[in-house]
């Protein structure tokens, strides 16, 4: 199970310390807005590159952005190991998908609440990891959809060994445990883990 804190929840003023607050978890999840995609605006390429130096755990970059493509290369310079873009905001998937592996890095694509699950199966065979969205992307701290989760298995189901299946918003130990039946193997959380009085339990009771 590869457990993603989403530092969105953490405080900004203090993310060296958040991030080292995590560090039993796995991979860091860092959610990029630009306002457009999403009405929320958030991190940029120079704090991806800031956090690069201060943490060896990987970067699981997420895209909430229009026109993907134009930032593929200064995210993967910046430091991203695992890059992940919106199905929805793509012009070119394959192109798109083509280009996070030309850094030596790995490509998500990232589906919203009203995508329907089918429109995946084109690109399973490229993709290291399809990223379901249980909320609708642009905020922390919202309720899980289990509907969204219900995505999962036609995805395992279709998708090559290696394949990272990943949800984000709403996971608590709880709803984890139903993405998890479902065939999810990578969880994101902000607000569970950064809330909780016991990071390291928090992050804990997610595996
Ligand atoms: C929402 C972001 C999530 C967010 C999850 O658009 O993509 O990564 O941080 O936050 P929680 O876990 O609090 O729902
Ligand atoms: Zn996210």
């Amino acid at each position: 199970m590869i457990i993603s804190p989403s530092i969105l929840s953490a405080d900004f003023a203090n993310l060296e310390h958040d991030i080292k607050a995590v560090k039993t978890a796995d991979w860091l999840h860092i959610d990029v807005m630009d306002g457009h995609f999403v009405p929320n605006i958030t991190i940029g390429v120079p704090v991806v590159a800031s956090i690069r130096k201060v943490t060896d755990m990987p970067l699981d970059v997420h895209l909430m952005i229009e026109n993907p493509e134009k930032y593929i290369e200064v995210f993967a310079k910046a430091g991203a190991d695992i890059l992940t873009f919106h199905y929805e905001a793509a012009s070119d998937v394959k192109a798109i998908i083509k280009k996070i592996k030309s850094f030596g890095i790995k490509a998500g694509m990232s589906i919203k609440p009203k995508t329907p699950v089918d429109v995946v199966f084109p690109y399973l065979n490229d993709l290291d990891m399809v990223l379901v969205m249980t909320v609708e992307p642009g905020f922390g701290g919202q309720k899980f959809m289990q509907n969204c989760a219900e995505k999962i298995p036609a995805i395992k189901e279709k998708a090559h060994d290696s394949l990272i299946i990943q949800v984000d918003g709403g996971i608590n130990a709880e709803t984890a445990r139903i993405c998890t039946s479902y065939g999810a193997n990578s969880l994101v959380a902000g607000n569970y883990i950064y809330k909780s009085a016991d990071i390291k339990s928090a992050i804990a009771s997610l595996r």
